[in-house]
């Protein structure tokens, strides 16, 4: 830990000393109306494209009448092509980004919200002080400056605020947009481009009579996590989709506080998949429907081309339910819920412990298409898509010893290794030497037979993305079964989806970047609770 605060404070010093020749190369930081910049720009990093990302508050006319606040991001392009940022000016979400891989970006951060905040690049491996560690957020009118090269093969990453204590908030109000990478590998594939690859972002959200934002502040609904009762598409409550009759390729993203999905196409249609979390599969796989956890990517393609103009076609979420031993009864024991009227509070949810009108584990649509275009353009799937080397257990550091993450919830919080969030508390085995690979596992109550309080958590490691080698279960296979055939496991992910009961082997390489790199549930409410935790790599 020492060693990690001298590092920090070296690299601290040596960006003090650049300062003023920073600001002297960079005049535009001067005319910002900032306060603090944190982190100064490098003398030593030549950008290929700089741009600049404002944090605000406004009122955006989402539904007819009362305009509803919401925290918006707006960006713009200081160097570089243009179409690196796109901006919807009629949604809440943060602007898509698309840059190339290999490509040098420096981005400002300016936060004039009436809040810290700072953001973080889910699924991007970059160095530790670039990720949006929360000991990196900044206060209202503060700066933040960005800077890395893009590592990452193309695909679908997004990136958020991750601010300590309050990333659920913070997300829900609208600090979350897409960071699209594309390279040479993915361009010369004859996959569906420019108006027929479309991001679907998918979030749930509850509003009042005054069309303002509700979030929750009861201890319950932070247990089970958020659930919202109106859908939104690309922060839309009234989305659909036109489309021509050809293929499309659509990227999908779960930014949904901690609501998953079991995707399935109403007529019936297998889902045909082409990429994960890190980008293109091997090949595309086929599921009857697709499971979809918070944070989690899945690009499907999809052919109208046998649809009629005029028809329609609706992605549905469709029944599931995660535990057999029971959510209700667990959580209503573990915590002495039903002594204040638990039961009734939880409503008819599957999952129990929502009042949403959509209970996670129903039946209700998600993504409205309407065929209106008649097109003549034929598609085929390519039958490859990329290579994947797949990692071996024997080149593991650790290939003996899997570092094992328990994951547990009692007494109101909810625990990694028996342990909640904390700034600056490095454990021993949260230590991992860099350029490593390591066998890492995610027990949800596995070695316990899947008793006890169990949920699903959608586990997500910062950093570098790694590979699943297995699941095991143990447990009640009814519940288990209606989930299984939808879990995607193959090509690089960043975020996994542990059901109640299971333990999820998996390789992840810790290369190039010391520091501090965040572990934790993706379900933002279990993360705001504390189940979280950071490692640290030297
Ligand atoms: Cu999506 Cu710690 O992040
Ligand atoms: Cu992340
Ligand atoms: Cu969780």
């Amino acid at each position: 830990m020492n060693e990690n605060i001298n590092f920090q404070r070296r690299k601290l010093l040596k960006m003090a000393s650049i300062s003023a020749a920073a600001i002297t190369l960079f005049p535009s930081l001067l005319t910002a109306k900032t306060g603090k910049i944190n982190n100064q720009a490098s003398l030593d990093f030549n950008p290929d494209v700089e741009i600049r990302l404002t944090e605000e508050a406004i009122k955006l006319p989402i539904f007819a009448g009362p305009k509803t606040n919401v925290w918006k991001v707006r960006g713009e392009v200081l160097k570089g092509d243009s179409s690196v940022i796109t901006n919807d000016d009629n949604s809440y979400l943060a602007p898509t980004i698309r840059l190339s891989k290999g490509q040098k970006v420096r981005i400002y951060l300016q936060n004039n919200l009436p809040a810290n905040s700072i953001l973080h690049w889910h699924g991007l491996h970059v160095p530790s002080k670039m990720d949006g560690n929360p000991m990196y957020a900044i206060g209202a009118g503060e700066s933040f400056i960005y800077e890395f090269e893009v590592l990452n093969r193309a695909g679908t990453y997004w990136y958020h605020a991750h601010t300590h204590g309050v990333t659920a908030k913070q997300i829900y109000s609208g600090l979350a947009g897409l960071f699209i990478v594309r390279d040479a590998e993915e361009q010369a594939l004859d996959l569906p481009r420019g108006q027929f690859d479309v991001p679907i972002v998918i979030q749930d959200r509850s509003f009042d009579s005054q069309n303002q934002l509700q979030y929750t502040s009861h201890m319950m609904q932070k247990m089970q996590g958020f659930l919202g009762d109106q859908i939104m598409i690309n922060g839309r409550p009234d989305f659909t989709l036109s489309v021509a009759t050809r293929a499309y390729r659509l990227r999908l993203l779960n930014g949904s506080n901690s609501r998953i999905y079991k995707l399935a196409w109403d007529d019936g249609t297998p889902i045909k998949v082409i990429a994960t979390d890190g980008g293109l599969l091997e090949r595309p796989e086929t599921v009857p429907y697709l499971m979809l956890a918070p944070a989690e990517r899945r690009e499907i393609w999809v052919d109208f081309s046998s649809k009629k103009v005029g028809s329609e076609l609706t992605l549905r979420s469709t029944e599931f339910s995660v535990g057999g031993h029971g959510m209700m009864g667990g959580m209503g024991g573990g915590m002495g819920m039903r002594g204040r009227g638990g039961m009734g509070m939880m409503g008819g949810g599957m999952m129990g412990g929502s009042n949403s009108s959509l209970p996670s584990g129903g039946d209700y649509p998600v993504l409205k298409i309407r065929i209106t275009k008649k097109s003549s353009h034929k598609d085929k799937l390519p039958r490859r898509l990329s290579k994947i080397t797949p990692l071996q257990i024997a080149d593991a550091d650790n290939k003996n010893s899997p570092r094992r993450i328990t994951l547990s919830m009692r007494h109101m919080s909810a625990l990694l290794n028996g342990r909640s969030y904390k700034m600056n508390d490095i454990r021993e085995d949260e230590i991992i030497p860099v350029n490593t690979l390591q066998l890492m596992e995610f027990d949800n109550g596995y070695h316990r037979g899947g008793m006890g309080m169990s949920m699903p958590h959608p586990m997500h490691l910062h950093g570098e993305q790694f590979q699943i080698l297995k699941r095991e279960y143990s447990g009640s296979s009814a519940s288990y079964n209606s989930v299984n055939k939808g879990l995607v496991d193959s090509g690089w992910k960043d975020t996994v989806l542990v059901m109640p009961g299971e333990k999820v082997t998996f390789l992840k390489p810790f290369n190039d970047f010391t520091g501090i790199f965040m572990y934790h549930c993706h379900n933002l409410e279990h993360e705001d609770m504390g189940m979280m935790r950071d490692f640290l790599v030297k």
